[in-house]
C-alpha cells in the first residue's frame, strides 16, 4: 500500500526507533540473572525510544503538537493536529525479556484519530492504518475476524497490576464473560491487543483506565479494519475516558453487552 507522507513519517519513525529497541531488548534478555535486575536500563530504553521519536516525527512536522508518555505534552503551532506516542507499550514485559511489546503512534486531527502505525519491532510486524485507506501488516491487508459466536471467541483484556482501585471490576467482567466464552488473554500491551483484534487474531478487547497513548492508534487501525471501536459508556470520547471495549462487528454487540452487565 502507498501511504500518505504522514504515514511514511510515522512508519519510518517506528522502524528507527524499533532498532534502538530491538538493540536494548538483547541486552535486557542478559540482565534477567542480574541481581540488580533491568528496571534503569529499560527505563533508558523507553526515553531513548521517546526521544528519536520525537526528532523524527517534530522534525519532519514541527508545528504538529505532541503528546507522549515519558515527556508529556507540547502545544503545537497547529492547534488540529498533534501526534499521540507511547515510545514502549508493555514495558512489563520488555522489563521480564518477554517478546511482546510495541510502539505506538497516532495522528489525531481535529479530535479524530486519522492515521495510527503500532510496530512490534521483536516479530517485525507493522500495523498500521489511514482513514479511508484499510488497515495493514506488513504488506497484508487486514481483515476482523468473522467469528460470531462468543462461545468460539476469545478475547483480551488488561487486568489492573499492583494495587490499581479497578481490579474488582474487571474481575468481575471477567466472572461474567470467561464462561461464556473461548478465551480471554492478558499480554500486557494494550497497543498490540487492538493491533491483534485488527488482524483477526482475537475477536475483541476491553480494558479500563488506559492512556490517550496506549489506544489512539489502535482506534483506528481497528476500525480500517472493520472493526468497531467505542469508549465503554459509548456517548463518550475514547481518547478522553481512557475506557475502551473493540471487537469485530458481528459479535460487538453481544460482547459489549457482557461486559458493559
Ligand atoms: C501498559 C500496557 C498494558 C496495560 C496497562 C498499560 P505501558 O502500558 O498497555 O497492557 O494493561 O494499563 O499502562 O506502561 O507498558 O506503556
Ligand atoms: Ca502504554
Ligand atoms: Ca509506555
Amino acid at each position: 500500500m502507498i501511504g500518505s507522507a504522514n504515514l511514511n513519517v510515522m512508519i519510518k519513525a517506528a522502524r528507527k526507533a524499533g532498532r534502538s529497541l530491538v538493540k536494548d531488548f538483547r541486552e535486557v534478555e542478559n540482565l534477567q540473572v542480574s541481581t540488580k535486575g533491568a528496571g534503569d536500563f529499560v527505563s533508558r530504553a523507553d526515553i531513548a525510544s521517546e526521544q528519536i521519536l520525537k526528532d523524527e516525527l517534530m522534525g519532519a512536522r514541527p508545528t504538529y503538537g505532541w503528546l507522549a508518555e515519558e515527556g508529556g505534552e507540547i502545544a503545537g503551532e497547529d492547534p488540529t493536529r498533534r501526534w499521540i506516542v507511547d515510545p514502549l507499550d508493555g514495558t512489563t514485559n520488555f522489563l521480564h525479556g518477554l517478546p511482546h511489546w510495541a510502539i505506538s503512534i497516532a495522528l489525531e486531527h481535529k479530535g479524530q484519530i486519522v492515521a495510527g502505525v503500532i510496530y512490534d519491532a521483536a516479530k517485525d510486524e507493522m500495523f498500521f492504518a489511514e482513514k479511508g485507506a484499510g488497515a495493514w501488516m506488513n504488506e497484508t491487508r487486514m481483515r476482523v475476524s468473522a467469528r460470531h459466536r462468543l462461545i468460539e471467541s476469545i478475547f483480551a483484556t488488561g487486568v489492573p497490576f499492583a494495587g490499581r482501585v479497578d481490579l474488582p471490576e474487571t474481575l468481575q467482567d471477567l466472572a461474567r464473560l470467561m464462561p461464556a466464552c473461548a478465551g480471554v488473554r492478558r499480554w500486557g500491551s494494550a497497543a498490540l491487543d487492538m493491533a491483534y483484534v485488527a488482524a483477526g487474531r482475537y475477536e475483541g478487547f476491553w480494558e479500563r483506565r488506559l492512556n490517550a497513548w496506549d489506544l489512539a492508534a489502535g482506534i483506528i487501525i481497528v476500525k480500517e479494519a472493520g472493526g468497531l471501536c467505542q469508549a465503554l459508556a459509548p456517548e463518550e470520547s475514547i481518547v478522553e475516558s481512557g475506557d475502551v471495549i473493540c471487537g469485530n462487528e458481528q459479535i460487538f454487540e453481544t460482547f459489549a453487552k457482557v461486559i458493559r452487565g
